[in-house]
């Protein structure tokens, strides 16, 4: 059903009181596809923790509550899942673990919807939704028609895949094809997963590595329900060996990554050397410990965090001759 003048509050991890002028909850396709075509300013919403809401939206939020976990197909090593869009994401890590099916226990705590996963190919400690996805369903909002999506079809790149490309806003996804192992690789190399493990006395298992992701995430990263954030603001950059140099004989010591044949850095350092961790203004802030991370104090509006994280990209521009791109979604 339909409602009007929705508080959006509690559906935005940045925790911003904002509205939507019209508001539906979707729990099945035929809701989406009795709705189509949507000839008015639409969004579709899941767990809101990859969205800065700038303003009230005047329009359709169409909220996914798709769920349902079904396993589609199984054999000697494999497990075929079918999840519903509108499931927790961590919730269904949990699911895997329980059941003793690995893949995703790297992924484990972050934030938001299966149906989401796809969108940015979301990724955590050498591991992204690509690794695991098969393949998956969603509306198409123009027609109402139903349209499968297969790995290669979806462009998975780096916090990125076609729904943030050319399809983008064109497909409402329902359903994400997974495929899950039961004998298990352990992916162990990204960062401090191994000492983690080490420190906290963990088994060698699927469910040691989530539960030292786990320790690490609560540690490095803000929690939503305590204070208003979306994980990274943005991309860690990708820049030429060249550029690279030229930042390397001013800061020697600077944090890199293989990309290619070029070289990521991570845009929290880039931001760190500006001197914008803990900066706040008013409600909007940096964080004190992740400086990749804006923050919502209490009453900061979007408009705010938006400028803030403008500021931010123009100083890193100006210092570094880097672009940072958004990773969060802006409307
Ligand atoms: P939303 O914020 O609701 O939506 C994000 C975008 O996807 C919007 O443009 C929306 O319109 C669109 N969308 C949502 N659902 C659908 C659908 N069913 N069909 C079509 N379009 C849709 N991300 C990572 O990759 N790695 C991390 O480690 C990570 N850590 C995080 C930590 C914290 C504390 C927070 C708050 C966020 C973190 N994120 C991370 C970002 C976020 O969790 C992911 O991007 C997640 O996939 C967003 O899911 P959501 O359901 O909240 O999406
Ligand atoms: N660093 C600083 N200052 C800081 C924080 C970090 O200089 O305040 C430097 C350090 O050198 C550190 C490096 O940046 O080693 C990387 O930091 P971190 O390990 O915290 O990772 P990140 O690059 O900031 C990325 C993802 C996260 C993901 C983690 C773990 C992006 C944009 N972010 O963060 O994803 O959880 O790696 O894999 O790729 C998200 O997308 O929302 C997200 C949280």
């Amino acid at each position: 059903m339909m409602q009007t003048h929705q508080s959006l509050k509690s559906y935005n991890t940045f925790g911003l009181d904002i509205y939507a002028n019209e508001y539906i909850s979707i729990r099945d396709e035929e809701t989406i596809t009795d709705l189509a075509p949507i000839e008015k300013p639409f969004l579709i919403l899941g767990g809101g923790s990859n969205i800065l809401f700038t303003k009230d939206f005047d329009g359709l939020l169409l909220h996914n509550h798709i769920k349902g976990i079904e396993i589609v197909k199984e054999d000697v090593s494999c497990v075929h899942v079918r999840v519903g869009g509108g499931e927790n994401w961590h919730q269904f890590v949990l699911w895997c673990l329980k059941k003793n099916l690995g893949g995703i226990e790297n992924l484990a705590l972050i934030p938001g919807t299966v149906g989401a996963a796809p969108i940015q190919n979301i990724g955590a400690y050498g591991v992204e939704l690509k690794d695991v996805f098969n393949k998956l369903e969603a509306i198409d909002l123009q027609t109402g028609t139903k349209k499968s999506f297969s790995k290669e079809q979806c462009q998975f790149g780096y916090r990125y895949s076609i729904f943030k490309g050319e399809m983008k806003g064109r497909f409402f996804i329902s359903h994400v094809y997974l495929t899950l192992q039961k004998k298990h690789t352990l992916h162990l190399s990204y960062g401090s997963i191994k000492e983690t493990m080490n420190q906290l006395k963990l088994e060698q298992t699927i469910q040691g590595v989530a539960d030292a992701v786990m320790s690490i995430r609560r540690q490095k990263l803000p929690d939503p329900e305590k204070i208003g954030n979306a994980g990274s603001f943005f991309k860690n950059p990708v820049i030429s060996v060249d550029q690279f140099n030229k930042i390397k004989d001013s800061y020697d010591s600077v944090p890199h990554y293989p990309a290619g044949d070029d070289i990521k850095i991570p845009a929290a350092w880039l931001i760190d050397q500006l001197g914008w961790k803990g900066h706040r203004r008013y409600d909007a802030g940096v964080h004190t410990r992740q400086a990749l991370v804006l923050v919502n104090h209490g009453t900061a509006n979007g408009a705010e965090l938006f400028q803030l994280a403008k500021d931010i990209q123009s100083d890193v521009s100006s210092a570094f001759n880097i672009k940072l791109e958004m990773e969060v979604n802006i409307v």
